[in-house]
């Protein structure tokens, strides 16, 4: 491990080259505004039957954060997850305009806390098309299930042996 910014250690996690913020604190501002985006997005989930909320948010090229949540309906296999709600909103009102980070976190309904979660498959093949399509990594920021706060520095990395045009 090395150190970089104080209390910001760079890491490998899993065999994915990753940044640990111990603490929120040790955060870069602009990561503490996407995390806190992604809590705000929270509040955008319909999810009355997982009673699971999901946030994300996502940094674009030019700065600007588009939310997402995850929508859930009665008929189960058409819900949404947060992230793909965010990426497929952001290409669509700001087209070719690189994602360059997704922050993304849960909170149970009727609680206050937020929790990690990690990117389902689907997420992860999907942030993986982006990225190869932009030709230029796609940042994941999650909440570390033991504390703290994960950056991964490239989403290729969740999801190893992939699907992808080369397959084609
Ligand atoms: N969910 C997400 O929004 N993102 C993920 O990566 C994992 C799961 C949502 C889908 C569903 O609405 C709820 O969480 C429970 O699975």
């Amino acid at each position: 491990m090395s150190q970089l910014t104080p209390g910001a250690t760079k890491t490998t996690y899993q065999g994915m080259e990753c940044t640990f913020y111990a603490q929120w604190q040790h955060m870069p501002a602009q990561h503490q505004e996407l995390m806190t985006a992604a809590q705000e997005a929270c509040a955008l989930s319909h999810s009355p039957y997982s009673q699971f909320k999901v946030g994300a948010a996502l940094r674009l090229q030019n700065g600007h954060i588009i939310k997402g949540a995850n929508q859930e309906n009665a008929a189960y296999p058409s819900g949404l997850c947060a992230e793909r709600v965010s990426i497929s909103a952001a290409v669509s009102v700001q087209p070719g305009q690189d994602l360059q980070c997704i922050a993304v976190l849960a909170m149970r309904h009727h609680e206050e806390k937020p929790i990690a979660v990690n990117p389902c498959g689907m997420c992860r093949q999907v942030m993986l098309e982006y990225s190869l399509k932009q030709e230029a990594p796609l940042q994941v920021l999650l909440k570390h299930h033991e504390g703290g706060y994960l950056l991964i520095h490239n989403c290729a990395d969740l999801l190893p042996l992939s699907f992808n045009q080369e397959s084609l």
